[in-house]
């Protein structure tokens, strides 16, 4: 395509977080409805949007490297837009760096993308990475169709100011969406096929909004709320943060039968001068002291974390400290990491910082835990009854593959389809996915 051209095609490629999946899958619909159509598997796109992530290593390298891999045998290249969390911090070195990228547009800005790609589209060249008080979301058309499991994003941004997080930079402030616009979201994704809703935010536990009554209501009144809607069958929420685990969203757990029983719920480190440095304002204990609220409320929740090995200073007899709490909780599974500077950020400055040789020790006897862990979780679940979400066809004829309520991946043989509620009986374990047989098949 020749720049100066509208773009008939489009491809949205969304790196890091289910938050971007969200904002990629939503920009797609803005393009599809723009009358750009999604580029055939395989062929070449006249529109490339890159949805970047920001939150670790290399991730600004990692766009150039893209950039130039999008360039054509005969030297020229799409219209490239560069969107999401890089955008946001590095969009003007980006523009100076790349002359191939035409548009940079900020996760806060993206539904102003139609008018970007028409100026594009006439030779210019443009940024928008505004962090504007009218919402995306009023401006992003209607969703008409979706599968089994959708993403709803209900918050966004981050107030907490870890040290090494970028989050609140390209973010920006915690803004909740209105009560009202989320019960009509939701129930126009259960009409348009969703069984499962996944709730979506940095701090998705700092949501708060108001209700039809004019009463002020946290993520469980959310719930509660949506938990009404009688042909959705299962609620997920993620990322939170524990000093916003209110001991309503605590009890909601042991309450509501179609919030799943699974809780992600960050800790980064298990010691705490290492948690202070990191700004995380709870200490080991009293995030171990929430977990057993958690599981008093619903003793067969799986839980989930995230950790940083090698923060800045963490000496060899902190970061057992992490061992230890890793121990103590037994988690189902979880996201590791190695500590990597951000630019801008706090900890990126800081004093002795940890050697890459110590980091990846660190992380191999961090996951070898983790693992562990996991492998027993699942295999713990052999035997047990429950429901499986089905998603889509396995590897083998006849096979199909779901989720379990604890969101692990189960493989089972059946005369389904997709959206259906399978009951199972687990009957094998491995270390990533679980086998099972079916006891009966409710219909979509
Ligand atoms: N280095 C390593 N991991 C990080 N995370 C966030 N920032 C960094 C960083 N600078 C991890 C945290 C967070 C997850 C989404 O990414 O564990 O919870
Ligand atoms: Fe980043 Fe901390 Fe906010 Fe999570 S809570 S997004 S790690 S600043």
């Amino acid at each position: 395509m020749h720049p100066t051209q509208t773009p008939k095609t489009y491809r949205v490629k969304s790196f890091g977080c289910q938050m971007n999946v969200y904002d990629g899958d939503r920009m797609a619909e803005l393009l599809a409805e723009q009358g750009i159509a999604p580029a055939p598997e395989g062929e070449d796109a006249d529109l490339v949007v890159l949805n970047t992530c920001h939150i670790r290593e290399k991730a600004a390298e990692k766009v150039y490297s893209d950039i130039g891999r999008l360039k054509r045998e005969d030297g020229s290249s799409p219209l490239i837009a560069v969107a999401g969390c890089v955008a946001q911090a590095e969009g003007e070195e980006i523009m100076a760096r790349a002359p191939s990228v035409k548009m940079v547009v900020g996760p806060q800005a993206y539904h102003r993308l139609p008018d970007m790609i028409r100026e594009a589209s006439e030779g210019r060249r443009v940024t928008d990475t505004d962090m504007p008080a009218e919402t995306k979301f009023d401006a992003l058309p209607r969703r008409r169709r979706s599968g089994p499991t959708a993403f709803l994003t209900v918050q966004e941004g981050c107030d907490k100011f870890c040290t090494y997080c970028v989050v609140p930079y390209t973010r920006g402030a915690e803004v909740s969406r209105p009560h009202a616009d989320l019960i009509e979201e939701a129930k126009r994704l259960v009409e348009a096929g969703a069984r499962e809703i996944t709730l979506l935010g940095q701090n998705v536990n700092a949501w708060t909004g108001e209700n039809a009554r004019g009463q002020t209501i946290g993520l469980d009144g959310l719930i509660r709320e949506l938990a009404q809607i009688a042909d959705l069958a299962r609620i997920r929420y993620t990322t939170s943060h524990p000093n916003d685990m209110t001991p309503g969203l605590i009890a909601a757990h042991g309450e509501i039968d179609k919030l799943m029983p699974f809780l992600h719920l960050p800790v980064q480190a298990g010691n705490d001068r290492v948690l202070k440095a990191m700004n995380r304002s709870h200490s080991a204990e009293s995030y171990l002291k929430i977990l057993e609220q958690v599981r008093a409320a619903r003793p067969d929740i799986a839980l989930s974390g995230d950790f940083i090995v090698g923060f800045p200073g963490e000496t060899d007899a902190e970061f057992e400290d992490t061992l230890k709490l890793v121990d103590a909780v037994g988690y189902a599974q979880c996201f590791s990491f190695k500590y990597s500077p951000r630019p801008g950020t706090p900890a990126a400055t800081m004093d002795e910082q940890v050697p890459l040789a110590v980091m990846d020790e660190r992380l191999q006897r961090l996951q070898a835990a983790l693992n562990r862990d996991q492998y027993a979780f699942n295999t713990a679940t052999v035997g047990k009854t429950c429901t499986v979400l089905v998603e889509r066809k396995g590897k083998l004829p006849g096979q199909w593959l779901g989720k379990s309520p604890w969101l692990q991946s189960v493989h089972f043989e059946a005369d389904a389809q997709v959206g259906d509620l399978v009951e199972v009986e687990i009957t094998s374990a491995g270390p990533n996915s679980l086998g099972a047989v079916v006891r009966m098949v409710a219909a979509a």
